[in-house]
């Protein structure tokens, strides 16, 4: 991209993945795969509707839907007419069938702090903290924004909007005070919910000093709420008076009782925002009823769960989807019993994931490659010196899983006895859509196997057509309750986006291969969203940021091939004249992009470059780019302007990258 100027490029199919994932299984693991009862999906192919709707019906609907779908493509009502509530779902009909002293969360903080949640004790905050929503004046229908550690006040936080038909948006708390402003300005969010700090790493964040920052520019925030959590260690928190208030403090003045609302199935749960191919992030909706029953049935069939014996532990930040779905609504909308952990896997040591493992006997794992890659980086003495036979199944979530990963969370974490589920879904998609089902699937490694029952994947090729054996584009040839029911504010982008590359078809935006038995091998994304350790980023938004610096004439990022974390970011940039390339304007450059929108943007390498590799009609070849990030053979190249510029680039960026 060009300082002022816009870049780009067509999508293709990117065969990151594709050498290294076809795996065949052996003899002996044929021999002990379970093919078991296919009873479900016989029955969901039979109606699929009805299908839905038998799921649909294990929520309490305080009133009954009239249709299961209304199609109008690309916008689709599931469950219309019916009437229900989230947080009565989660939480109330547990407790009127005897389950409030069950835990509703083992929660551990980062210092070692830890707190039990039980069902009654979750109902009871959520009730307190919805009225005080309610005293802010939030009403049925507004928008509040979140921005918040992973402390048990963001859950309550996000029923509690539920509770009185507030929509929530919950801005990642790694994200810079310019993401969460752009986020709260887009949704327009009357008030925003925080905290004083969050601890990264033995640090302190000041997510109320990124707060203040930020609300500076969104004029819809009237109140802001603030959680206790690091206190002074993160340095003073200042109150603006009038506008900010203490959690406590609210809390210790608010009423026991709210009643839930009876929300229409269709109302805006929450908003979402996704990397899109352009700066801009877009606000993925997902709605009421058609949503819960999704996460709850995914939740329990995926995941084989047993909610009274259980103890199941999703590793990711409830920031992103994951948690949203698969923390927060899902698990609770069954009942489960869940641990909730504030920090990353490596500190204060690579023991904590596994102390966390025996002191609570985690049944259940969900996480994401990236950590399992780096588990296998750290070898397996950490989880040998753990009592790890708790585990029952794992799963494994956001990228591709490569199968010496795959056989090695089995073999050294969960053990031969645990099946593992590699999840295939999207932000979009609300809840998993492609995955093995525990016992009923034969697994093959690497592979995220078959659409779940009532779900219709197909690989099409460039024209469209069904690809019966090779590779090609995932799409979705039907609708399925928990999906995006548009882009907030913008429902053509939604139309343009995800409808209308294949006809009558959704289209995921990744690559995916499909085997002589029919099984599918996700391949990434074929846009130009990066897969960072399984966070979204687009590279036009890194982009962006970098040609904002002044120094900066035109920039071109790409994802490339990284063991760890599935792909890095490369960044090539061309500096102003005037300006002079060194290792000090490499490192102000990745400072400058994660300050502007989060240090997961931070790019692992920037190359200077005098030039940027262009087709003659000055369209930058992406394509090349990462071929030397990955220091692969260039393509075909006979479509650049100037041949010359990428041999000289590559020369550059294996003479003096800039790197961690
Ligand atoms: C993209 C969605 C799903 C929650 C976390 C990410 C990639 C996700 C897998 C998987 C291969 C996967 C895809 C997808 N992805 N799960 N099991 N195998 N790729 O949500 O940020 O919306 O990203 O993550 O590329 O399109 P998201």
């Amino acid at each position: 991209m060009a300082n002022g100027s816009e870049g780009g490029g067509g999508p293709a199919i990117e065969n990151y993945y594709l050498e290294e994932r076809v795996f065949e299984p052996s003899e002996e693991f044929r021999a002990g795969a379970v093919v078991g009862d296919r009873s479900l999906f016989e029955r969901a192919e039979a109606d699929w509707e009805g299908f839905w709707a038998e799921q649909a019906a294990g929520l309490d609907w305080f009133e009954p839907w009239e249709t299961v779908l209304e199609w109008d493509l690309p916008f689709a009502r599931w469950f219309s007419g019916g009437k229900l509530n989230v947080s009565h779902n989660c939480l109330d009909r547990h407790v009127a069938a005897g389950l409030g002293e069950r835990v509703a969360f083992h929660w551990v903080g980062e210092p070692g702090d830890t707190r039990t949640v039980t069902y009654r004790e979750l109902l009871a905050e959520v009730e307190r903290f919805a009225n005080v929503l309610k005293g802010l004046g939030v009403v049925r229908g507004d928008r509040v924004a979140i921005y918040m550690p992973m402390i048990p006040e963001l859950p309550v936080a996000m029923l509690a909007c539920t509770r009185i038909g507030a929509a929530h948006s919950v801005v990642f708390g790694g994200f810079s005070p310019d993401a969460l402003r752009d986020r709260i300005n887009d949704a327009e969010a009357r008030v925003l919910v925080t905290a004083d700090g969050g601890w990264r790493r033995g640090q302190a964040v000041a997510l109320k000093g990124n707060a203040d920052v930020a609300v500076e520019g969104t004029p819809s925030i009237e109140h802001v709420v603030v959680a206790r959590r690091t206190g002074e260690a993160g340095g003073p928190t200042t109150m603006v008076e009038g506008r900010d208030h203490w959690w406590d403090e609210l809390m210790a003045g608010a009423g026991p009782d709210c009643p839930a609302e009876a929300m229409e199935a269709e109302d805006l749960l929450y908003l979402l925002y996704t990397s899109g191919t352009t700066a801009k992030p877009k606000g993925i909706m997902h709605t009421t009823g058609g949503y819960l029953t999704q996460v709850a049935f995914t939740h329990r069939t995926v995941f084989d769960l047993r909610a009274d014996t259980d103890v199941y532990w999703c590793a990711a930040d409830i920031g992103w989807v994951t948690g949203h779905s698969y923390i927060v609504y899902g698990p609770l909308a069954n009942g489960a019993t869940s641990v909730m952990y504030e920090g990353t896997p490596d500190f204060p040591d690579k023991d904590r994931w596994w102390d966390i493992i025996e002191t609570y006997g985690v049944t259940i794992l969900y996480c994401a490659p990236t950590a399992i890659r780096t588990f296998m980086k750290w070898g397996t003495e950490f989880p040998e010196r753990h009592d790890l036979s708790s585990l029952r199944l794992l799963g494994s979530v956001g990228e591709p899983i490569n199968p010496e990963a795959w056989m090695w969370y089995r073999a050294h974490i969960g053990g031969e006895r645990c099946p593992v589920v590699d999840t295939w879904w999207q932000t979009e998609t609300g809840a998993i859509l492609i995955s093995p089902l525990p016992g009923i699937t034969a697994c093959k490694p690497g592979s995220a196997t078959f659409a779940l029952p009532g779900i219709s994947a197909e690989v099409v090729d460039d024209a469209g057509e069904k690809v019966e054996e090779g590779g090609g584009y995932l799409t979705l040839t039907r609708p399925w309750p928990s999906m995006l029911r548009g882009i907030y504010g913008d429902p053509e982008r939604y139309r343009e986006t995800y409808w209308s590359r294949f006809e009558g078809r959704y289209f995921a935006g990744d690559g995916a291969k499909v085997d002589p038995e029919g099984y599918l091998w996700l391949l990434g994304r074929v846009d130009d969203v990066m897969n960072v350790s399984g966070h979204r980023i687009s590279t036009t938004e890194v982009e962006s940021s970098l040609v904002n610096h002044a120094s900066v004439a035109e920039a071109a990022v790409v994802g490339a091939r990284d063991d760890t974390t599935g792909q890095a970011i490369v960044a090539f940039v061309t500096l102003r004249s005037g300006e002079d390339p060194s290792p000090e304007r490499g490192e102000e450059l990745r400072a400058h992009v994660s300050r502007h929108i989060g240090a997961i943007a931070r790019p692992r390498t920037v190359v200077f470059t005098d030039e940027l590799p262009k087709t003659r009609s000055g369209k930058i070849m992406r394509r090349l780019l990462r071929d030397v990030a990955e220091g692969r053979a260039l393509g075909d190249t006979t479509t650049l302007a100037d041949p010359k510029v990428v041999e000289e680039i590559r020369r550059l960026s294996t003479a003096s990258p800039t790197e961690e």
